[in-house]
C-alpha cells in the first residue's frame, strides 16, 4: 500500500489536507547527481538501464521531497519505436537526422513493433517501482500524437515547427494517417505501463498551444480523446496541453482526471470555464525558481492560493530549468507542503 497517496486522491477529485507537489523534468540537470551519471552514460542508456532509470527516477523524491515520481524516460521513445533515429544533442537538444517528409516515410513507420521496441520499459518500471518502495506513486507518460508529429516532421525542436505546420496544411490526410500511427503506438506503450506499475499517466502536449484553436480540434484534440478513452479506466489521466488555453474546456470534457496548466493561464480564467469540480495541475513559472528562496516562497503561495482550496496539483508552468538552484527547488517542494487547506477538520 502506498504510503503518501495524496496525489492519487487529489486526481480522484477528493478533498485533501493540502495540495500534492511535483514538478515537470523534475530529474534533471538541476540535480548534481544527475549530472554525474550524465558523464557516464548516453541519455538512451539511463532510460533503458533499469537500475539508472531507477536511480534517477528517485532522486527527486529524496532528495527534494516531492509526493509523486515520473518515469525517467523521454517522449521521443514513440518515434524511436516507429523506427526513427533519435538522438540527443548535447546543448541542442533532440535531432531526428530522417525526418518524415513524404507518404513513404509515414507508410514505413511500424507501431506493431512497439511491444519489442519498448520491452525495456517493463524491467524500468519494475526497477522504479522496487527502489520506490511504495513512498509515493509514479507517474508514466507520453507526448501526444501532435506533438510527437511536430519532431518527427520538424527533425529537431523548433520555435514555430513551420515545417510541421507546413506539412499538415499541404497534406492533411497524411498527417491524419501520421497521427493515427503514433496514437496506435502511443495507446499500446501506455498499456504497457499500466501493466508494469505506474498509478497514473501525463499526456504531454507541449506545442499544442502553436495550432489555432480549429486546427487544435482537428490535429490535436481527437487524438488526446483516442489516448485518454484507452487508458482512463485503467489510472487516472493528467492532460498538459501548453498554451492551448483556448481549448481547456474541451480537454476538461475528455473525461480525463486533471489539466496541467502553464504561467499564461491564470487559475481564476481556468476555473471560469471549466467549473469548479476540475483538478488543475500547475501553474508556476519555472523562471521563478531562479529567484532567491524568499521570492520562491512568496510567488508559490499566491499561485496555491490563485486556485483556492482543493482540487490543485503544484507543479511548474512548464520543466524545471537546468540552471535552478537546489534550494528554490526545495523551496517550492516545501510551500506547497507546508499549505494547509483548512478544512482538515471536515476530513476526519
Ligand atoms: O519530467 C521528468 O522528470 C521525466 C523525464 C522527462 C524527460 N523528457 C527527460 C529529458 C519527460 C517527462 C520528458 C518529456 C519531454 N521530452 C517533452 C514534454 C515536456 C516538455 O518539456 O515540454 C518534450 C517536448 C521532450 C523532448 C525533449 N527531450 C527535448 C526538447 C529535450 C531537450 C531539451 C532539454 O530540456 O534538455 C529532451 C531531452 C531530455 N529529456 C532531457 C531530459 C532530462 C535532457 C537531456 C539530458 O539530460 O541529457
Amino acid at each position: 500500500m502506498l504510503k503518501n497517496d495524496l496525489f492519487l486522491r487529489t486526481l480522484r477529485g477528493e478533498l485533501t489536507e493540502r495540495p500534492p507537489v511535483w514538478f515537470m523534468r523534475q530529474a534533471g540537470r538541476y540535480l548534481p547527481d544527475y549530472m554525474k551519471l550524465k558523464e557516464k552514460y548516453s541519455f538512451f542508456d539511463r532510460v533503458r538501464q533499469p537500475e539508472l532509470a531507477a536511480a534517477i527516477t528517485v532522486m527527486p523524491v529524496e532528495q527534494i521531497g516531492v509526493d509523486a515520481a515520473i518515469l525517467f524516460s523521454d517522449i521521443l521513445v514513440i518515434a524511436q519505436a516507429l523506427g526513427m533515429d533519435v538522438q540527443m544533442v548535447e546543448g541542442k537538444g533532440p535531432l531526428l537526422p530522417n525526418p518524415i517528409r513524404t507518404h513513404a516515410d509515414v507508410m514505413a513507420l511500424r507501431p506493431q513493433d512497439t511491444q519489442t521496441e519498448l520491452a525495456y520499459a517493463i524491467p524500468a518500471i519494475h526497477a522504479v517501482k522496487d527502489a520506490l518502495s511504495e513512498r509515493v506513486p509514479l507517474i508514466g507518460f507520453c507526448g501526444s500524437p501532435w506533438t510527437l508529429l511536430c519532431y518527427m516532421v520538424e527533425g529537431k525542436g523548433s520555435k514555430d515547427f513551420s515545417i510541421a505546420k507546413q506539412f499538415c496544411a499541404q497534406n492533411p490526410e497524411l498527417a491524419h494517417q501520421l497521427l493515427d500511427k503514433i496514437t496506435e503506438a502511443s495507446i499500446t506503450y501506455l498499456k504497457m505501463q499500466v501493466i508494469a506499475g505506474v498509478n497514473a499517466v501525463q499526456l504531454f502536449d507541449s506545442w499544442g498551444g502553436l495550432l489555432s484553436p480549429d486546427w487544435y480540434r482537428r490535429f490535436s484534440l481527437p487524438y488526446l480523446q483516442k489516448l485518454t478513452n484507452a487508458i482512463r479506466e485503467e489510472v487516472p489521466v493528467i492532460l498538459f496541453a501548453k498554451g492551448a488555453w483556448f481549448a481547456l474546456k474541451d480537454l476538461s470534457n475528455t473525461g480525463a482526471s486533471a489539466l496541467g496548466l502553464d504561467w499564461i493561464t491564470p487559475a481564476a480564467f481556468a476555473r471560469d470555464v471549466c467549473g469548479p469540480e476540475t483538478v488543475f495541475q500547475g501553474n508556476l513559472d519555472p523562471s521563478i525558481l531562479l529567484a532567491d528562496v524568499k521570492t520562491v516562497q512568496e510567488e508559490t503561495l499566491k499561485m496555491i492560493r490563485s486556485f483556492g482550496h482543493a482540487k490543485h496539483i503544484v507543479n511548474l508552468g512548464h520543466g524545471v530549468l537546468p540552471q535552478t538552484p537546489v534550494d528554490s527547488a526545495k523551496a517550492f517542494v516545501e510551500t506547497a507542503k507546508a499549505f494547509e487547506y483548512g478544512h482538515t477538520a471536515n476530513l476526519k
